[in-house]
């Protein structure tokens, strides 16, 4: 059997997306089976992973209207042990009201992860930002979740927001394990990301913060740009280092 792992975080731009991506490349690199699902409207994936730039190969939106079935939109990736269902065409749509309701309403989502979790996939799934009601539909699906936070001022401040959304998610979905909170754009020559880096570790429980914690590099800015995984494209890059061990340590729990 696979897992469902979930990578949310109240707060946009923290790294959710470099994340999912380079932690399931990652676990597939390690010959993890591993599906890439595209929750987030903004569809963000696919230029990460520089795939379907004029938006025609469909993916969980299509799925979720009933349009096309899974086999058409999973698609393959360099990797072979990496699969992705991107967001589909929503991500080229002016609303994503309407996608955000289907999916919360619609028991797909749920009946997609089964199916992968039935065929042995790790499913690391990237969600929008903020506590809405796609992020709550995933976490009620998920067996694991793992929260990037942003090393910058005042980044502990909605932490307790997104760790009561995973109690709560928890009540109903007993099978749901917080792995951790992951810090993110770490600087290594500024003091202020260096403090605060050093205010979160003193502040929170040690089981709850990983001890990886991954650095602001160049090479994942542009890894991001050339749509691909920073661990692939520059997999001695300390963010790329940092992501591979990362997906070390979470590998054993993902079973
Ligand atoms: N380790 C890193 N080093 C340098 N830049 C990074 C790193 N991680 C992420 N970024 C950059 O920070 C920006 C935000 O990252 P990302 O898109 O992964 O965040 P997000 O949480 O998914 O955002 P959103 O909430 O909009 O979905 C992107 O431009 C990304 O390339
Ligand atoms: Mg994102």
């Amino acid at each position: 059997m696979g897992t469902v792992l979930a990578v949310v975080s109240q707060k946009g731009g923290v790294g959710k997306t470099t994340t999912a991506i380079n932690l399931a490349s990652a676990l597939a690199l390690r010959g993890r089976k591993t599906l890439l699902v595209d929750v987030d409207p903004q569809g963000a994936v696919r230029h990460g992973l520089g795939l379907d730039a004029d938006g025609s190969a469909g993916g969980l939106a299509e799925l979720l209207s009933g349009s096309r079935e899974l086999q058409d939109v999973v698609q393959a990736t360099t990797l072979p042990w990496l699969r992705v269902l991107l967001a589909g065409s929503v991500s080229e749509a002016a609303e994503h009201e309407t996608y955000s309701s289907q999916l919360a309403e619609s028991p797909r989502l749920g009946e997609l992860f089964e199916r992968a979790c039935r065929r042995g996939y790790i499913v690391v799934v990237d969600s929008p930002p903020g506590l809405g009601a796609v992020t709550r539909r995933v976490l009620a699906h998920s067996q694991h979740v793992l929260v990037p936070l942003q090393c910058e001022p005042l980044a502990l401040q909605t932490t307790s927001q997104i760790l009561r959304a995973v109690r709560d998610a928890a009540v109903t979905n007993p099978a749901l394990v917080l792995d951790g909170i992951l810090l993110t754009m770490l600087e290594e020559g500024n003091e202020v990301s260096q403090r605060v880096a050093a205010y979160v570790r003193a502040q929170l429980p040690t089981e709850l913060l990983f001890d990886v914690a991954i650095p602001r590099t160049m090479a994942s800015i542009d890894a991001f740009a050339a749509g691909q995984p920073v661990v692939l494209r520059a997999p001695h890059d300390p963010a790329a280092r940092a992501y591979s061990q990362l997906a070390e340590l979470l590998e054993p729990r993902l079973r």
